[in-house]
């Protein structure tokens, strides 16, 4: 069946209370508006358009995404109007199926079985809820056959009883719909055409209106406030830990644990509580993560621990690292196998080789750190001249003493040592001790100024 999506988002959420337009608000750290279009795009449709008008560049811009047509609806006068601005251009003979970009957990496959049930007429996607208050009513026939939609401003005290609502969501024929849509009137309490009155017209003009229930009303759910978003926002972790326990991975509390992003994780990875991933993150096996870390864009080797309070962005690990607590890595960093990364140590840019070390309270930027080479406590590499970055290269086996300050450009031979407390402004010699700090030296004697009176 030829499909054409046209995806609701003009409205401007006032419930929002916000200057983001509702549907840039973040779900799982996408715009709620992402969510649908990927549910749109799993069912290969011939064209998607969106409509839009609140926030309307910043909309586009947020989807730069070639296969998405845009339409701009500039004055926000009802669901129907919104439809008819999309609808030039699209096949007479294509189904036409309408999403809100309010209602961001729809499943493909629910759409799926939707598109089935039209048979050349239109399907609405309805749900039963305790409270209705608000939606759409599905009014049905004595047989049982859906008749028209009452929106709740206009509906009598007795359609105010029916639990079934209109979820947004239903299928059209395009050739019908257009003829439709030309027949709506804003005759009605909000003064706007409404697109749920195309439900009605199919209903009489013979064209037939299939209904198919939603398997939760979860799915359906529109998002029109801070507490909906919060409320849909747990609702997708939990099912999001839900399929990541099924796979094996522990979670020490499912109920603490957000992924704004995609994750996979090899076997046995455990996941302590209130870790933050974000973006593409890959586990290797074995892989354990303590409390309280971020971690965004983050590939990590098979059997590394990533200790409490770690924060890691844009960043290569390992395998059998060692890295954290209070550890915070920074994009472009590369760290190799058995690597240690410890307590307060900022990585930036940083490449570490096999086995390499540091440890404790170091600023590691734009540098090189060689295979096995222990970097001592406080070592700061100084990348910056105020103007541009320099690297800082240390070899293999060498050793920096505590408190160090590597001025780059600069390069550590393989094997050196640094002593502790030196400023280090050119280059140090391979296997050999540099040390620019002054002679200790003892003034026999010497007293302590004494207070005037
Ligand atoms: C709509 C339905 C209601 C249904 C409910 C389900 C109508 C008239 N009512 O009500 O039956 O139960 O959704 O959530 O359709 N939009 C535009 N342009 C407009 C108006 C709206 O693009 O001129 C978009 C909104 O951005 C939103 C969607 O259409 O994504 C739905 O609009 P909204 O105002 O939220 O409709 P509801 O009152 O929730
Ligand atoms: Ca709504």
């Amino acid at each position: 069946m030829n499909l054409t999506v046209i995806i609701l988002a003009a409205g401007q959420g006032k419930r929002m209370n916000s200057a983001l337009p509702k549907v840039l608000q973040p779900l799982a750290g996408q715009p709620l508006l992402a969510h649908v279009i990927t549910a749109a795009r799993a069912l290969k449709p011939e064209s998607i358009r969106v409509v839009y008008g609140h926030g309307g560049e910043q909309v586009k811009a947020a989807f730069p995404d070639s296969d998405l047509q845009w339409v701009l609806q500039d004055q926000q006068l009802g669901t129907g109007h919104a439809v008819k601005q999309a609808m030039p251009g699209v096949p007479d003979e294509h189904m036409v199926l309408v999403l809100c970009g309010d209602v961001p957990l729809v499943r493909p496959a629910t759409l799926s079985a939707l598109i089935d049930a039209t048979s050349k007429g239109a399907a609405l996607l309805t749900v039963d809820l305790k409270d209705p208050t608000g939606y759409g009513r599905v009014l049905r026939d004595g047989a049982g056959r859906v008749k028209r939609i009452v929106e709740q401003k206009d509906a009598t005290e007795a359609e105010r009883q029916v639990t079934e609502i209109n979820t947004g969501i239903m299928v059209l024929p395009a050739e019908r719909l257009r003829i439709w849509l030309d027949d709506l009137r804003d005759d009605n309490s909000q003064g706007e055409f409404y697109l749920t009155d195309v439900i009605g017209m199919a209903a009489k003009d013979g064209t037939g209106v299939a209904a198919v229930k939603a398997a939760s009303d979860a799915e359906v759910s529109g998002i029109n406030d801070k507490r909906q978003l919060a409320v849909m926002e747990r609702l997708l972790q939990r099912a999001q830990a839900d399929a990541l326990l099924e796979g094996g991975v522990t979670l020490l509390d499912p109920a603490r644990f957000d992924l704004r992003g995609r994750l996979t994780c090899g076997k046995d990875v455990s996941l302590d509580v209130n870790i933050v991933l974000e973006g593409e993150v890959n586990l290797g096996d074995g892989v354990v993560v303590g409390p309280n870390c971020f971690l965004r864009n983050v590939d990590i080797g098979a059997g590394t621990h990533i200790a409490a309070n770690t924060v890691i962005d844009g960043a290569k690990i390992g395998r059998a690292c060692r890295i954290g607590p209070f550890a915070r890595i920074r994009p472009e960093s590369v760290i190799g196998d058995q690597a240690h990364v410890g307590n307060f140590v900022e990585l930036k840019k940083a490449e570490l080789h096999e086995g390499a070390k540091v440890n404790h309270l170091s600023y590691i930027g734009d540098a090189i750190v060689g295979a096995r080479a222990n970097v001592g406590a406080g070592t700061i590499t100084c990348n910056y001249d105020g103007a541009n970055k320099h690297l800082t290269t240390i070899g293999s086996d060498a050793f920096i003493g505590s408190n160090s300050s590597l001025v780059a450009p600069v390069v550590i031979g393989d094997g050196a040592t640094i002593g502790a407390g030196s400023v280090v402004t050119k280059d140090a010699a391979a296997g050999e001790l540099t040390l620019t700090r002054a002679k200790q030296a003892t003034i026999t004697g010497w007293k302590r100024p004494q207070k005037r009176d």
